[in-house]
């Protein structure tokens, strides 16, 4: 653990970056390039500890993948001609990998064995491994499956129509990546819709899907051929900027090249909704996903309402937006994300704790929190639970305080954001 001290004086901010490659889609351009046949190059790839897992896993099942820069190449001989792996394939703290992983490695020709970090150790698989079993998949686990270390024989598998419980890209990514290699039409329906970055990259590498009003359709026995893939910034990364160029005084912040499909895209909802000054200027967007420049600056914001269907896309924004919440005037009430006890650690518990010992009014409900605001924030001493996105929200509310914040252990914000305390020095 490296813990970290940060006095920042309440600084204006301003200046341009530009945030690193997005998250889900980085892991997704080496998990299809990998199960394509041929090279697939990969461009603005995310070199932060959860991606570079991915790789790694792979790289044990013998497809060849070079990284220079935030450049990647992965070199293919499809699917079928992966070798076994002779060692446990590592995931690190990433969920992304681990599930999206059970549902390609459960229709290959290959017994594996798969195991993340602590936390990885402690977040439910049954979602994913469920509709697996329904398809055919051998896999076992702690806790009949629920729990990592898992061990996945690689089979045969048959389509299914899976009606999805929860609102998770991961799970739909999982039951379609497995579609793939499924006998018969794979069809999931989402009650909300989750983010759709494997809907695009599966059509990019020369797959048929069909959506339509919350259902995506996919034939199995589909091979995909290797592309080039360029990967936006990802858009939760740019909140932690967007919400310290909104909050703290005197300040303009302009963001490049930040992913705004319009199922990640809830924050920019939502910051419009609370008052803050911020253009969006559309990027040229022929590409598979969309990006912009977005511009904010200081601004008066008022409390919100977060709900329902606008859940799924700013899931990973809440910690964040909580900050963002405490300064602005009146309540902000975020419901329907139980999603969030199942992330890195508990983020409502997580959330609530941190920020109330910066000075926050912040209360825990069963499904989200209730912030009073604005009040102002003192420094206090704050744990990350190993939480890259609670470590960056301390670091951003750093931003804010007279007295310095000390993260106990900031080293866990390489997983999504290796150079955020470069960024944070670039514009301060
Ligand atoms: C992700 C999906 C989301 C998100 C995670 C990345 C993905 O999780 O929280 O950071 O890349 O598919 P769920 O699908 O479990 O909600």
């Amino acid at each position: 653990m490296s813990e970290k001290v940060l006095q920042y004086n309440k600084p204006s901010l301003q200046g341009s970056l530009t945030v690193p490659g997005d998250k889900s889609v980085s892991h997704r351009s080496v998990m299809f390039g990998s199960i394509a046949t041929g090279t697939t190059t990969v461009e603005g790839f995310l070199l932060g500890e959860d991606c570079l897992s991915t790789i790694d896993c792979f790289q044990k099942l013998g497809v060849h993948i070079e990284v220079e820069g935030t450049s990647v190449k992965i070199e293919s001989p499809g699917m079928d001609s992966w070798q076994e792996p002779t060692e446990v394939l590592y995931t690190g703290n990433s969920g992304t990998t681990t599930r999206l992983m059970l549902g390609i490695l459960a229709g290959s020709s290959v017994h594996s064995v798969m195991t993340g970090d602590a936390s990885i150790g402690k977040r439910p698989m049954r979602r994913v491994i469920d509709p697996l079993r329904q398809m055919g998949a051998h896999i076992t686990g702690r806790a009949d499956g629920q729990y990592t270390p898992l061990a996945i024989q690689g089979t045969k598998l048959q389509a299914i129509e899976y009606n999805m419980p929860v609102a998770s890209a991961q799970v739909k990514s999982a039951i379609l990546l497995a579609g793939l290699r499924a006998e018969g039409t794979t069809i999931v329906r989402e009650t909300e819709v989750s983010r759709d970055h494997t809907e695009r990259m599966l059509r990019q590498f020369g797959a048929d899907v069909e959506v339509k009003d919350g259902v995506v359709s996919l034939e199995g026995g589909q091979a995909l051929s290797g592309t080039h893939v360029s990967v936006p910034g990802d858009i939760s990364s740019a909140a932690f900027f967007l919400v310290a160029g909104a909050i703290c005084h005197n300040s303009q912040l302009t963001l490049e090249n930040v992913g705004v499909n319009p199922t990640r895209d809830g924050i920019i909802e939502v910051l419009s909704k609370m008052g803050a000054t911020m253009t969006v200027m559309p990027n040229d967007n022929s590409q598979a996903e969309p990006t912009a420049t977005i511009q904010i600056q200081t601004s008066t914001l008022s409390g919100t309402t977060i709900e329902g269907d606008m859940i799924p896309r700013l899931i990973d924004e809440i910690p964040i937006l909580a900050l963002l919440a405490t300064q602005a005037h009146g309540q902000t009430i975020i419901k329907d994300a139980e999603e969030l006890k199942v992330k890195e650690t508990d983020r409502i518990t997580a959330v609530v704790a941190e920020l109330k010992k910066l000075g926050a009014n912040i209360e825990a409900t069963n499904d989200g929190m209730i912030i009073e605001g604005p009040t102002p924030l003192k420094g206090a001493s704050l744990k990350t639970y190993g939480d890259h996105r609670i470590g960056m929200m301390g670091a951003v509310a750093a931003l804010m305080t007279e007295g310095p914040v000390t993260l106990d252990d900031a080293q866990c914000i390489a997983v999504s954001y290796p150079s955020f305390f470069e960024h944070i020095e670039a514009v301060r």
